[in-house]
């Protein structure tokens, strides 16, 4: 099959989350196994140092305006990937905000990308699968049905979307339907709900996740759609790329290790111990590594962890950058528990790798989860995982002690719950013969790309069948 990956993030390229890495992993996987894979994304500033093939150009009609852009061609990893470059819209620093708010702009920017990948489709050998990734792509679903189904290239090609994260919606002024020749949804533009409307099938990116977004709150007021489309509506597990996420071969570490020996993880603990002037110990360490978020907890895991912190011994370091009020608080601890508690603001890839290596335990007091990928890198790097148990967690993390634990659990949303779940996670880790157990239960784990990518071709068969 040709199947054309129309995206905002890819892995190697530009990452914000867990977006990136899973169309990397997922593209990847669909190319291992024998189908052409082409991925489109816009050209941000960032990827004007990327070496790329003469331009195609493309225009389109948006709102009464016509808009140009060009399409450069660039390979990774094997995938050729298509960087739509359009300078006033894309060539920022960042792909969607300044750091704190969305770009004002950004249903302009999105609506037009699609749509100039649409156009740009109708000029290039024909794809038997569009596949959209998140809101950013969502108006391809409605272009592709009001726009170009007299195009022969695009007459019988499905539209599949998946749901990485159903709380971003891009929910807009209503001026924005005239301007963008999108549909209303009341009295609104919401970019997710005309994809849950028009694509031809939706999928998230686990079971669990797909069944909280038949009810709200988790559906964020668009329950009703999700359930409309039922049938159409189908969970898929994201994978974990063994190839950059493995302790035995990550360039990144300081040491490598395996399940069968796990000298290499001491010395990981050591070395971050090291770098970031906390005591060499083998107290517990207790690590993330996330976007600072709402999303990831940190209205019960800041308060929880001062508690934990002016009570027990143990070392925390957290890496992240995301929303200022919780930054702050953030930084706040590392000053009054300067002792025992980091956090290192910012990106920095590398040292993601080094702390899941380094850590005892990996923090994801979720209170949403889609799929996540730290649990799962968290597994194989022995690092077990505390979470909360929705969505994707759930469907990955058996809870101590439940029979074959791979990790801690917890239910309620609350500081109470997830001070339980820490304080069980140190009871744990004292007793260093069930600890070690519980680990190599969770390195043991396997959640490559290729059964995702299996249920995927079965998806876009079914969704060929549906045009
Ligand atoms: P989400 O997509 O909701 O952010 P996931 O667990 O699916 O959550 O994926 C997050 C990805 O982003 C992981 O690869 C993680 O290592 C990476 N990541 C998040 N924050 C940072 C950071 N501050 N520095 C480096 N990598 C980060
Ligand atoms: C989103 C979700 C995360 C998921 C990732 C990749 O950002 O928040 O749970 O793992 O997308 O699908």
């Amino acid at each position: 099959m040709r199947i054309l990956f129309i995206c905002s993030e890819y892995e190697g390229l530009i990452k914000t989350g867990g977006l990136a890495d899973a169309c990397r992993g997922l593209a990847s996987s669909l190319l291992a196994s024998g189908h052409q894979v082409s991925v489109i994304l816009p050209r941000y500033g960032a990827l004007y140092q990327v070496e790329t093939t003469a331009a195609d150009s493309v225009f389109v009609e948006l709102g009464g305006r016509t808009l140009g852009c060009a399409v450069r061609n660039t390979e990774i990893a094997g995938v050729s990937v298509y960087l739509l470059e359009h300078h006033d819209f894309f060539a920022r620093s960042r792909p969607y905000d300044d750091g704190e708010h969305g770009y004002p702009d950004n249903p302009l920017r999105f609506a037009f990308f699609c749509k100039a990948v649409l156009q740009w489709c109708t000029e290039q050998p024909a794809f038997d699968i569009l596949h959209g990734h998140d809101w950013q792509t969502a108006p391809t679903a409605y272009y592709l049905t009001n726009n170009y189904r007299q195009h022969p290239k695009l007459a019988k090609t499905p539209f599949v979307f998946t749901i990485h994260n159903g709380a971003y919606q891009q929910q807009s002024e209503p001026h924005w339907a005239e301007q963008l020749d999108l549909p209303l949804d009341g009295n609104s533009v919401n970019f997710l709900q005309i994809a849950l409307q028009y694509a031809t099938k939706i999928n998230t990116v686990s079971q669990g996740y797909r069944d909280e977004l038949l009810t709200e709150p988790a559906a964020n007021g668009l329950s009703a759609w999700y359930q409309q489309r039922q049938q159409d509506f189908s969970g898929i597990l994201n994978g974990c790329d063994y190839q950059q996420w493995d302790p035995a071969t990550d360039t990144a570490l300081p040491a490598n290790y395996q399940a069968a020996d796990l000298t290499g993880k001491a010395l990981c603990k050591q070395q971050l111990q090291r770098d970031y002037q906390l005591a060499e110990t083998d107290q517990p360490l207790l690590v993330a590594v996330s976007r600072v978020t709402g999303q990831k907890g940190y209205d019960i895991l800041i308060p929880a962890l001062k508690h934990l912190l002016a009570n027990y011994s143990l070392q925390v370091v957290i890496v992240g950058s995301g929303e200022a009020r919780y930054c702050q608080q953030l930084h706040q601890l590392t000053v009054s528990f300067a002792d025992k508690f980091r956090f290192i603001e910012g990106f920095n890839e590398q040292l993601a790798h080094q702390v899941e290596a380094a850590g005892d335990f990996f923090l994801m007091p979720s209170l949403f989860e889609p799929c996540g990928l730290n649990q799962l890198y968290s597994l194989r790097y022995g690092t077990l995982p505390l979470v909360r148990l929705t969505g994707g967690l759930k469907d990955t993390v058996v809870p101590w002690p439940d029979k074959g634990a791979t990790g801690i659990g917890f239910t309620e949303p609350t500081v109470d719950a997830l001070q339980q779940a820490l304080r069980q996670a140190l009871a744990l880790y004292q007793d260093q013969k069930m600890y070690k157990e519980v680990q190599q239960n969770a390195m043991a784990q396997s959640f490559g790309w290729a059964e995702a990518a299996k249920q995927y071709l079965t998806l876009y068969q079914q969704a060929r069948q549906a045009v």
